[in-house]
């Protein structure tokens, strides 16, 4: 069989995304992370290679599928992601996508046993700031990728995430409200409002599928005007 020419219009593509949460240990016990499913990751990944493009997405821990033909590196820390990305990333990546949810904070210290409960006292866990994964692809001076992040908002939705793209540099970002029922972080669907420098899109409620190839054809087009 012959596929049609129209079925790889990603071919030649370079894309490298992030996707899920990071987990942050406490000992080896516990740990802190969020509720992303990586799913709208997971699924921009499997259609930008069903689509011919070359994918590489590095994951935080999700139990998901690795989509075909897709380059998988699996990470657990931010710290971890933030290299993993950087390896990732070449002088021929052409699209870097961050769907992560990146935890912003990490323990300052991770005992290397247990953390025994005090029966007189409870704990004050101490955090430091993780490096934002996103914001420092988007400083690059050379072989900077064209930049596309995702926020995830329960306020002020379109406001904040506008603001995201500015204070980050991106050339995109894909905003989506996390509390409305239904859609978003551990859903199948997902609704959301696309803006760039001067326009704006929105795509309402549809499969997270559905959605990832929307967004594709538009990081395809935006990428190139
Ligand atoms: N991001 C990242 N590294 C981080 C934090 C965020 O790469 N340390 C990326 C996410 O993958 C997403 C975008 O930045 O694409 C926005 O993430 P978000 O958590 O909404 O942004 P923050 O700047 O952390 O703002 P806040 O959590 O205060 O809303
Ligand atoms: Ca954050």
């Amino acid at each position: 069989q012959v596929a049609a020419m129209d079925d790889q219009p990603l071919k030649g593509i370079r894309l490298v995304l992030t996707a899920g949460p990071t987990r942050e240990s406490l000992d080896p016990v516990r740990y802190i992370t969020n509720h992303s499913s990586g799913r709208m990751g997971f699924a921009i990944a499997e259609s930008a290679a069903r689509q011919g493009a070359d994918v590489t997405l590095v994951a935080g821990p999700v139990s998901l599928p690795t989509p075909n033909g897709v380059q998988r590196v699996d990470v657990e820390t931010a710290e971890d992601m933030q290299k993993a990305v950087d390896e990732a990333l070449t002088n021929g990546t052409d699209w870097f996508v961050a769907t992560a949810a990146v935890a912003d904070y990490r323990p300052v210290t991770r005992s290397e046993s247990k953390i025994k409960k005090n029966k007189d006292s409870a704990p004050v866990i101490e955090l430091q700031q993780n490096p934002d994964i996103l914001a420092s692809v988007a400083a690059r001076k050379q072989n900077r990728p064209f930049t596309v992040g995702f926020a995830a908002e329960t306020n002020n939705v379109s406001d904040y995430a506008k603001d995201k793209l500015k204070r980050k540099n991106l050339d995109m970002i894909v905003a989506n409200d996390v509390s409305a029922p239904d859609i978003g972080f551990n859903s199948d669907r997902n609704a959301v409002e696309v803006f760039w420098e001067g326009g704006s899109q929105k795509y309402d409620a549809r499969s997270k599928t559905e959605l990832a190839t929307d967004l594709l054809t538009l990081i395809h087009k935006r990428s190139r005007a």
